[in-house]
């Protein structure tokens, strides 16, 4: 098996350290902290959520219940996804289980369905307006009020339901949970900007509700040996040296790393040296361009053309000073700073460490090669 995995999480032993963060989160959950876990896109915040839960089932003292709500548009498809993942992490029989849910959610038609594709099961509320919306919501935190144990509650790409339809999802949301004593929230997500805001605007319903949390990337040496060792145990040979190449190259930033790393164990060559590392490398960005060249479709000529430039130089400090619109003729200082703010909405750039960046790394490097 290549242990260099692309699929969010598979084991420890397949999860390279975080154990910095995993402390901090389990010592949030267990002083009943809510945590904002904010990063950049595919830098691990998944695969952390998927790796606590792992650690906290080992205690088996907490119900870990996670839900991704980047499919949902408004409170009713959040309701499903909680309440379906509520349904899921439980480990009752499941009879019993079904009866007691459909008690609880008798008003709102609770029906299971099976994907005939995935084969996944979905435990599914017929909720048909707003009202219905809330009052499903408050009977998933009055269930989960009765019961006599603790929740983590993971909610992943947070960010999503400031775009709902109804617009007071953020204040009734963080009513309930201002009142239920016996769970611990982890909201998490990728928008640093949108997040941010309503995590420490004053105005907003979740000012200073929880502890905010951004992952960084991983420590280099530990990453450089955990590339060693599974390398190594695959018969692969690759130097220190090499490693550090590799990490360098991608910045450490984690998706990329790992796959970077998965591409080259599932290659013929034993020997990985630099040139092999940067080969393989070049290989991933040919075989991308398609999808590359699909941002043009999303973005105005104007924007591509500033995506040009911040790919050309790699990062941009200030985007309205002469020298940077100068040198790429993009005209005038209102138009470029009205396209990094709607490129930074797109998550197509973020501002990290005072400077702008291109958030998909592959696609910088291909912009940079052309
Ligand atoms: N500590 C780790 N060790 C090894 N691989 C990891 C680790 N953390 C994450 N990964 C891998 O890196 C990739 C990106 O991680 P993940 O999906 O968790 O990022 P994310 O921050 O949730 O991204 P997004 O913002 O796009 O949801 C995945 O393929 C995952 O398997
Ligand atoms: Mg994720």
């Amino acid at each position: 098996m290549n242990p260099f995995i692309l699929t969010s999480y598979h084991s420890p032993e397949h999860f390279c350290d975080r154990e910095n963060e995993t402390e901090r989160l389990l010592s949030a959950i267990n002083n009943n902290r809510n945590v904002a876990l904010i990063s950049k896109r595919r830098m691990g915040k998944t695969g952390l959520l998927m790796h606590l839960e792992r650690q906290l089932a080992m205690q088996k003292e907490q119900q870990f219940v996670y839900f991704d709500v980047l499919s949902a548009s408004s409170l009713q498809d959040f309701v499903n996804l909680f309440a379906n993942a509520l349904f899921k992490s439980n480990n009752r029989n499941f009879e019993k289980l079904f009866k007691s849910f459909s008690k609880i959610f008798s008003a709102f038609k609770p029906s299971f369905s099976i994907n005939p594709i995935t084969g996944e099961t979905k435990f599914n509320l017929d909720i048909s307006n707003i009202s219905e919306s809330e009052s499903s919501l408050t009977a998933i935190f009055n269930y989960i009020q009765k019961i006599n144990k603790k929740f983590v509650i993971a909610i992943d790409e947070f960010q999503q339901i400031t775009s709902f339809s109804e617009n007071n999802t953020e204040a009734l949301l963080r009513s309930h949970i201002q009142h239920i004593n016996n769970a611990v929230f982890i909201f998490s997500g990728s928008s640093r900007k949108i997040l941010g805001e309503m995590f420490s605007d004053k105005n907003r319903a979740f000012y200073m509700s929880s502890e905010i949390m951004y992952l960084d990337k991983i420590d280099r040496n530990s990453y450089s040996e955990f590339i060693l060792k599974h390398f190594t145990k695959g018969n692969f040979k690759i130097s220190e040296n090499s490693t550090y190449f590799l990490l360098d190259l991608v910045k450490t930033h984690t998706y990329y790393v790992q796959l970077l790393c998965n591409r080259l164990y599932s290659q013929k060559k034993k020997e990985i040296t630099e040139i092999v590392i940067a080969e393989v490398l070049s290989k991933i960005l040919e075989e991308n361009k398609f999808y590359f060249e699909s941002y043009r479709k999303i973005l105005t000529n104007f924007q591509w053309k500033v995506v040009q430039s911040i790919a050309f130089e790699g990062e941009v400090a200030e985007p309205t000073s002469k020298d940077f619109i100068e040198k790429h003729h993009l005209g005038s200082s209102s138009s470029v700073s009205t396209a990094f703010k709607s490129l930074e909405e797109k998550e197509i750039i973020s501002f990290e460490n005072s400077k702008y960046v291109l958030q998909d790394l592959l696609f910088s490097f291909w912009l940079s090669s052309k």
